[in-house]
């Protein structure tokens, strides 16, 4: 696997799997920055983008306790699916017992789907836990239908882009661990939603620290 960060002794998969288990009880009660508080801001934001939008099945990558799921299911009645490396998590999801929902154990750069099978997938404060970010951009895009969307919304680097982006995941991969070692920011995600084949519907920077993409499979 292609590590894009600085730190090569840390299994950062293994150290997120854990963090998030271990958070998963008080996760939503808990509104602080380590805990709900951005993915609370980055949830809101792609269920207002999606507040006009009708679709028919959508996957949640890093669901955590089904946050979002749980608000879109209550307004708009779909085939959900919420996928999470952290079993707690999942365990969490499940017991919410949210109507036409599904959730899965599973890691975002190997989704157990088959091709084509959803109109949108979401992915809210978890995209930078992910080390091979090429590799799940890459599966997001094989598992939407053609013309489908993916909303990612994630943690950047905000005003520390100043010292560079290598530099600001050196400090999280040397200095935590909490499993974040791909902190990014709006125009270099842009860049790599493109990259990996995407087409960009539109992208803002929804706080300091927190953007959000909107990009479509051709
Ligand atoms: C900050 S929580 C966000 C949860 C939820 N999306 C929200 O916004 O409330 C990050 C979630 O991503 C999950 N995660 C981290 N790395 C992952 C990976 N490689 N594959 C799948 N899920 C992952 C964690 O287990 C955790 O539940």
């Amino acid at each position: 696997m292609k590590k894009t960060n600085l730190s090569k002794d840390k299994d950062f998969v293994k150290l997120s799997e854990e963090w998030f288990d271990g958070q998963a009880k008080v996760y939503d009660e808990t509104d602080t920055l380590l805990y709900s508080k951005y993915g609370k801001i980055s949830c809101k934001n792609i269920f207002d983008y999606l507040s006009d939008r009708k679709y028919e099945s959508l996957l949640d990558v890093g669901c955590g306790t089904a946050y979002l799921i749980e608000m879109l299911s209550k307004r708009y009645p779909a085939k959900y699916v919420g996928l999470d490396l952290s079993s707690e998590m999942i365990k969490q999801a499940s017991a919410k017992n949210i109507a036409g929902a599904e959730f899965v154990i599973g890691k975002s750069d190997e989704l157990p789907f088959e091709d084509n099978m959803f109109d949108v997938v979401t992915c809210s404060q978890s995209f930078h836990h992910y080390p091979d970010t090429d590799k799940a951009m890459q599966e997001v895009l094989r598992v939407l239908k053609p013309g489908g969307i993916y909303i990612l919304s994630d943690t950047g680097v905000g005003f520390f882009k100043m010292l560079g982006v290598k530099v600001d995941n050196f400090i999280y991969t040397h200095f935590s661990n909490t499993g974040d070692c791909n902190v990014s920011y709006l125009n270099k995600s842009i860049r790599d939603l493109k990259r990996n084949g995407f087409e960009i519907v539109q992208g803002e920077n929804i706080t300091t620290f927190i953007y959000t993409v909107v990009a479509t499979k051709k």
